[in-house]
């Protein structure tokens, strides 16, 4: 079993601190969790200084998995390089080394994650020539083309019509359930995060605001601690889970 814990990590960025004590319990496998915080809260510093691209205090304790069974997507995914998606696939899968050729797992592997991201049509397109939202789906099977048991994605569906949204939660999600690993979300769609996510991170303030099951930690004093905004958490006509937004904190309607 695969889990990752963060033992009182801190960033910064020349002499300003961005992150002080992040502390978290056993993180698991086989199951979607979201990063979530405002803007400038600092969870792509905290991807980064997990990825290890950014240096500070603390440990991250990784169980059944090393620091290279780790793959990181940031948040910005520039393409400029002449390839085409397949061989941009490859270059992703042998970053870890190994020579050029490919073994037949390995073509079943890039073939695999092709279709699992919907890009079967653009494989032979060039980088440059890609949308934003197909370079997303590049980006998210470059970084699960080696099969990570370690994956970070630094707000992965930002680019995404709802149905493409939807697809890649998805496939994350099963992702997760298939091969165990820890798959670890930066998200700003709190009701995303409710369908899609099994456990959530809260940060704010530099500093970890809540972590556990989703719906105990996207609570309203929650919502409104981490975004000055009054909301209600309600179920739906079919039974799930939805958060509904009043308006900011201390306007909303008295009822
Ligand atoms: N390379 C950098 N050098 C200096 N400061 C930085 C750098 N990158 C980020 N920061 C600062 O660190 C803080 C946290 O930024 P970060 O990008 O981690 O936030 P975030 O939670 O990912 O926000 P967003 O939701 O907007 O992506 C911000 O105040 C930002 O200005
Ligand atoms: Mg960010």
């Amino acid at each position: 079993m695969v889990s990752l814990a963060l033992d009182r990590l801190a960033a910064r960025y020349g002499r300003r601190k961005i992150l002080s004590d992040i502390s978290t319990p056993e993180i698991p496998g086989g199951v979607l969790t979201a990063l979530v915080g405002a803007n400038a809260a600092g969870k792509s510093t905290l991807f980064r200084r997990i990825a290890g691209q950014l240096r500070g205090e603390g440990n991250v304790r990784l169980t059944g998995a090393v620091t290279a069974d780790l793959r990181y997507m940031p948040q910005d995914t520039a393409m400029t390089a002449a390839l085409s998606v397949y061989e941009s696939i490859i270059l992703a899968l042998k970053q870890g080394g190994g020579g050029w050729r490919l073994s037949a797992r390995e073509l079943m592997a890039v073939d695999a994650v092709i279709d699992r991201f919907g890009l079967t049509a653009l494989a032979e397109r060039q980088l440059p020539e890609l949308s934003g939202g197909q370079r997303q789906l590049v980006s998210a099977a470059q970084t699960l083309v080696s099969g990570p048991r370690i994956v970070l994605m630094d707000e992965p569906t930002s680019a995404l019509d709802l149905s493409r949204q939807y697809e890649v939660l998805e496939a994350l999600r099963a992702y997760a359930a298939e091969t165990g690993a820890v798959v670890i979300l930066a998200l700003h769609d709190l009701n995303q995060v409710m369908r899609s996510c099994t456990t959530t991170l809260a940060i704010g303030d530099g500093r970890v605001l809540a972590c556990g099951a989703t719906l105990e930690v996207l609570t309203p004093s929650l919502i409104r601690a981490l975004y000055g905004i009054d909301s209600r958490v309600e179920r739906c006509s079919r039974g799930c889970p939805v958060m509904i937004v009043d308006g900011p904190s201390g306007a909303a309607l008295a009822s």
